[in-house]
């Protein structure tokens, strides 16, 4: 039965471009299931924009010397355009700065404020002194005081995902100059989760949400476990929406009141432009309303909005949060700091028109119940093994024969034999079972149902050899062609959410457009011919659909992060603080000298010694040396080396070690030898 559904993916922070992680763990995602309920016939508003608040913004405006506004009038037409590029089908991308958001915001504010929904109190905030600012949310880092990650920023941890209010982190420090912060007072309006709490606790643990997923779950269940307190949701900022009450000059909205109010304002925009009522798709107990997030927004969509709107009183509440757990790139937490990341308009210059293998590769291992990790390697073996091997080559074969033998007609099918028949019906079964998974939010599991449909046409094709039946018996080959085309036109149709290029170009080359009506995801499995015999698919040869992805080119991407890899050690690199200043009687004193190292030998027993023989050019003499964790015997004998030889000899395990071989680290930690590599120079040469 059709329903009308709001769909809503997590506003992005317009303070750089979109990378993977945030496709993986929200946008694909969601665009699957709106296009999904879309095919299916459903009334849909997909609904997204810029989050184009907060104090990102003005920190990245700070270190580029530009206003906020510039920031997110640059990123929201970068970020615009890389859904777009994508095939993100969004309803409606809006932005947080637009008229409609404001007032939408601060009426909304208006009617809690109108209401006594708020607590007003004036506290103690943490005040940067030299910056003379107050230091809210990520103005501010500190110690988290529930897990203790050090690096917690003013309004939540990003390492446990708990929200709290600044002043309960444990040594703060302000973001701006570093300085330990000092309280002063300020007015703020809070809203007392404590007074929502029992309405939470019905609503979430005590509801029907036990369906919801179990990190999403589990996570509220334990925040309202440990007791709610009042949050304040006004600022002492000057960008961001102005609170709209006596005694607000000065103050802004908080980011996370304001930004999911946005996907109201964003479903207002879009009703008014296509002449709907945009209060049906979130104040009708008809609509579902689902919130596609990332694991690190499930306390604001879970807990902070739905009080929100509870407060507010005319407001649906969401059916479910889908929350994705995070996705890490080779091994690494990807991160736009330390660019370590794929950035969308960095992948299609590298990979022009292949937007849909990203997408199946990202949702074929999306972090659905887990972090996951997004290699390049898999990246290449989901495209060559699945996509070209399996999906392309199947359709490639069937609309290369249907040319070369029927001139591009669908033939007139013969008798079916018992694997036609069983074929045709494996068929007519999936949009039920990628139904089912799309509808569970398995979207990893639904991706790799549609790769068994193109397996089964691969098979079909390979066990019934219509390129050998064609030499033999015409009749067989066109009833194999028959099926064949049938199971091409439902990847055509089933592909849809997930590769949408992908079946664009499929429904072209079968000509989709050209039969009676479009065909539906119904209609895969309730018609019996979906293409019929006489239907003409594209003449000559047929687009690939995909193309094999060779070494050099993914050697290229993991090039492209070693060198990400480097910039950041070198610019992370701490430089020792010089020591204790020194007489130049003092350096004289060392005796250094250009040695080799003649033999090495693992001290027995122990992790870290080498036993070395070093040729001193003075004499051969024993040196142990704690560098076995990083060199093998065999990798040191021969290497010139530079000695200290006249240190007082002293016993490491026995072994009397009489002198010491110099080292350093190279930009990723490894020891390396300070090696005197000048040719012709003899051992012995003194050092000075
Ligand atoms: O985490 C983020 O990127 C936020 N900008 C998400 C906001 S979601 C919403 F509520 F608007
Ligand atoms: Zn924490």
């Amino acid at each position: 039965m059709s329903k009308r559904y709001t769909i809503t993916a997590a506003l992005p922070y317009t303070n750089g471009p979109i990378h993977i992680g945030h496709l993986a763990g929200v946008y694909v995602p969601a665009d699957i299931y709106s296009r999904y309920l879309r095919l299916t016939g459903n009334d849909v508003a997909f609904i997204c924009g810029s989050d184009e608040h907060g104090v990102p913004i003005t920190i990245k405006a700070k270190k580029e010397g530009v206003t906020p506004q510039d920031i997110v009038d640059k990123y929201h037409a970068i970020i615009k355009t890389s859904f777009e590029d994508f095939g993100i089908s969004f309803d409606n991308y809006s932005r947080t700065s637009a008229k409609i958001h404001h007032d939408t915001a601060s009426e909304f504010f208006k009617t809690l404020y109108d209401k006594n929904e708020f607590v007003e109190e004036v506290s103690e905030q943490l005040y940067d002194e030299e910056a003379n600012q107050f230091l809210a949310d990520r103005f501010v880092i500190g110690t988290c005081p529930k897990c203790g990650f050090e690096e917690a920023y003013g309004d939540q941890c990003e390492n446990c995902g708990t929200s709290h209010n600044a002043t309960d982190l444990i040594n703060p420090k302000s973001a701006i100059t570093g300085n330990t912060p000092t309280l002063k007072e300020t007015k703020h309006w809070f809203l007392p989760l404590n007074k929502h709490e029992e309405f939470l606790r019905e609503w979430i643990l005590k509801g029907h949400k036990k369906d919801w997923k179990p990190n999403v779950y589990g996570q509220v269940k334990s925040w309202i476990d440990d007791g709610l307190r009042p949050r304040a949701v006004t600022r002492d900022l000057d960008w961001g929406i102005p609170v709209p009450v006596e005694g607000g000059e000065g103050k802004v909205l908080y980011v996370w009141f304001d930004a999911p109010i946005g996907y109201i304002s964003a479903t207002k925009e879009w009703a008014s432009r296509v002449g709907k009522n945009w209060e049906d798709y979130w104040k009708d107990e008809d609509t579902k309303l689902v919130h596609f997030i990332g694991k690190d927004n499930i306390v604001f969509h879970c807990i902070i909005f739905p009080s929100m709107l509870k407060a507010e009183g005319s407001y649906i509440l969401p059916e479910n949060v889908p929350a994705n757990e995070f996705l890490n790139l080779e091994g690494n937490k990807l991160s736009t700091s330390k660019n370590w990341a794929v950035w969308l308009p960095e992948y299609l210059e590298d990979f022009p028109n292949q937007q849909d293998v990203l997408r199946y590769a990202l949702t074929a291992n999306a972090p659905e119940t887990k972090d996951n990790d997004f290699t390049w390697k898999d990246f290449q073996a989901r495209n060559n093994n699945e996509l070209v091997a399996i999906f392309g080559n199947f359709i490639n074969r069937v609309a290369v024969l249907t040319n070369k033998y029927y001139n591009g007609e669908i033939p007139q099918p013969g008798e079916f034999k018992a694997i036609d028949e069983e074929t045709l019906a494996a068929v007519k079964a999936y949009p039920a079972v990628i139904a089912s998974s799309i509808e569970r939010y398995r979207f990893r599991e639904g991706s790799q149902e549609l790769m068994n449909l193109a397996r089964l046409g691969n098979k079909y094709l390979a066990d019934e050899e219509p390129w050998k039946t064609i030499k033999t018996d015409e009749e067989r080959t066109k009833t194999v062609m028959f099926v064949a085309l049938q199971i091409a036109s439902a990847l055509a149709v089933l592909s849809e959410p997930f590769l949408p290029f992908t079946s664009n170009k499929l429904k072209s080359i079968l000509n989709h457009s050209e039969l009676d009506s479009e065909l539906t995801w119904e209609d895969i499995s309730t018609k019996d011919v979906l293409l019929p015999a006489g239907h003409s698919i594209q003449s000559g040869k047929p687009e690939l659909l995909f193309s094999k992805i060779e070494d050099e080119t993914i050697q290229k991407q993991l090039d492209k992060l070693e060198a990400s890899k480097k910039a950041n050690e070198a610019a992370n690199k701490k430089v020792e603080p010089q020591k204790e200043e020194i007489t130049f009687d003092d350096f004289t004193k060392l005796d250094l000298r250009v040695g080799t190292i003649l033999e090495a030998e693992k001290m027995p027993k122990t992790k870290k010694l080498l036993v070395l023989k070093v040729d001193t050019g003075i004499d051969t003499r024993t040196i142990v040396s704690g560098i076995a964790e990083s060199f093998s015997p065999e990798d040191v004998i021969g290497k010139r080396v530079t000695v200290l030889v006249n240190l007082a000899p002293r016993k490491l395990r026995g072994v009397e070690s009489q002198g010491m071989i110099l080292m350093t680290e190279d930009e990723s930690g490894n020891l390396v030898f300070v090696n005197p590599n000048i040719d012709g120079v003899s051992n012995g040469l003194k050092i000075s």
